[in-house]
């Protein structure tokens, strides 16, 4: 088989087999195939799309090209959840403990923040003691007895898709449905679980801008995911403004402490149910998504799901305390009101511009170096479709410095008040 040959073959239109897919994979993992070769092909899949049997088989190469994490010692469907990115986004920390109190294994690799989106490791460190540089046997027998567990990401997972990413970045090539869904796909699947339910973003803060766009990528994950033997599931939601109303680390548990407790945002509610009840189904524990969504609530309502939270925590040196004594996470120096300068009603909270803001503060990396500030971020006070009177508070800073003129300068010009404007739809569409 040559290279060469193969990429003409995709210019042209055709499909390839799995042999050559495999073929083209293993080389460029392996150095033989060089970028030069491997951009062209990339750039010949953004023009001409691949079949849905090869993209699985695109998706599964990947998936081959490095370590995979072996579950199969943790009883029961291993059910793993993934967002596709957003700002404030805090369903992670709601659902690990809703679900886990529902009996269902929740085996989670996270990965820290970059940027604009936050990440949930770095938001459970912000609970004192709390740690995910556990071994994997730890690991395992933490899921085992207590049906929840966090890690930090391990092994060589999906080289390729390290390599064709970094590759795509540079040569245009990006944003293409059926490579950006199997470098998802790859990742999910290195990782090991049964099944997998998958929250699609639309809006400013999100990879796809637009609805139509993330309905195309959830359904090539979906299809992906099926395929290859993974039961898949997506939500696509909306994140044209952040979700919630906290973005920053400890802002953010408290606010999933609050969730939890049943008294927490309604979007940020809403999605944790709209995902959770697929994860319940999934795992085969209830008979309908709308049992599974009974069952969600009833954990909340019965504390089973803040008193899981309580025991995950302290199962990984963490201090339990904090879910009863939120003050006893770490707390900014300064509140600085940022006060509405009209009367109206919000029509526009800009979601990556917004969650810029917050790293500016120190709540996000602005490279991978970057130390970030668990105390820091900012409370939302108003969302898209609230009423808001002149000096009234649109949003609440929580800082460690005491001039914030640029962050505030970037509230403003990314929240915008007018006459009128109505919230938007949250859960667009669910892709089976
Ligand atoms: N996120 C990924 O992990 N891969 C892509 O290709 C795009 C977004
Ligand atoms: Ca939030």
């Amino acid at each position: 088989m040559r290279m060469v040959d193969l990429i003409a073959k995709k210019r042209d239109g055709k499909e390839l087999t799995t042999e050559e897919i495999n073929f083209i994979i293993e080389g460029y993992t392996n150095g033989d195939i060089p970028d030069y070769q491997m951009s062209a092909f990339a750039m010949a899949i953004y023009f001409r799309d691949m079949t849905e049997r090869e993209r699985a088989d695109l998706t599964m190469a990947m998936v081959n090209s490095g370590d995979t994490i072996d579950l199969s010692a943790i009883e029961g469907v291993k059910v793993d959840k993934h967002s596709t990115g957003g700002v404030g986004d805090t369903t992670t920390l709601v659902l690990a403990p809703l679900v886990a109190a529902l009996d269902i294994p929740v085996a989670k690799m996270s990965g820290r923040g970059l940027g604009h989106t936050g990440g949930t490791i770095d938001k459970l460190e912000s609970i004192e003691g709390f740690h995910v540089e556990i071994s994997k046997d730890e690991f395992v027998s933490l899921v085992n007895n207590h049906k929840i567990a966090v890690i930090g990401q391990t092994g060589n997972l999906t080289p390729a898709d390290k390599k064709l990413y970094a590759l795509r970045d540079v040569t245009a090539t990006v944003n293409s449905i059926p490579l950006i869904a199997s470098s998802i796909m790859s990742k999910k699947i290195a990782a090991g679980s049964d099944a997998i339910v998958l929250d699609v973003k639309t809006g400013a803060g999100a990879f796809m801008k637009t609805p139509e766009d993330a309905k195309e990528l959830a359904h090539a994950m979906v299809s992906i995911g099926n395929k290859v033997g993974r039961k898949t599931m997506a939500v696509i939601s909306d994140m044209s403004q952040p979700l919630g109303r906290a973005i920053g680390n400890s802002l953010e548990v408290q606010e999933a402490i609050d969730t939890l407790r049943g008294h927490g945002p309604a979007d940020l509610e809403e999605l944790c149910l709209a995902l959770g009840r697929q994860m319940v189904y999934l795992a085969g524990k209830a008979s309908s998504l709308e049992d599974a969504e009974e069952q969600l609530k009833e954990v909340i309502r019965n504390g089973q799901a803040l008193d899981k939270f309580k025991e995950f925590i302290a199962n990984q040196g963490g201090n339990p305390e904090v879910v009863d004594h939120p003050e006893k996470l770490p707390q900014a120096a300064y509140r600085i009101e940022v006060p509405a300068r009209e009367d109206g009603v919000v029509a526009e909270i800009v979601a990556d511009e917004i969650g810029t803001a917050a790293m500016l503060l120190g709540a996000g990396r602005a490279t991978k170096e970057s130390e970030i500030d668990l105390a820091v971020g900012l409370m939302l006070n108003k969302k898209i479709g609230d009423a808001v009177k002149a000096g009234e508070s649109l949003v609440t800073i929580h800082a460690n410095r005491e001039n914030v003129d640029d962050v505030v300068e970037k509230i403003y010009a990314n929240i915008r008040v007018c006459d009128h404007a109505e919230a938007p739809v949250l859960v667009h569409e669910i892709v089976t």
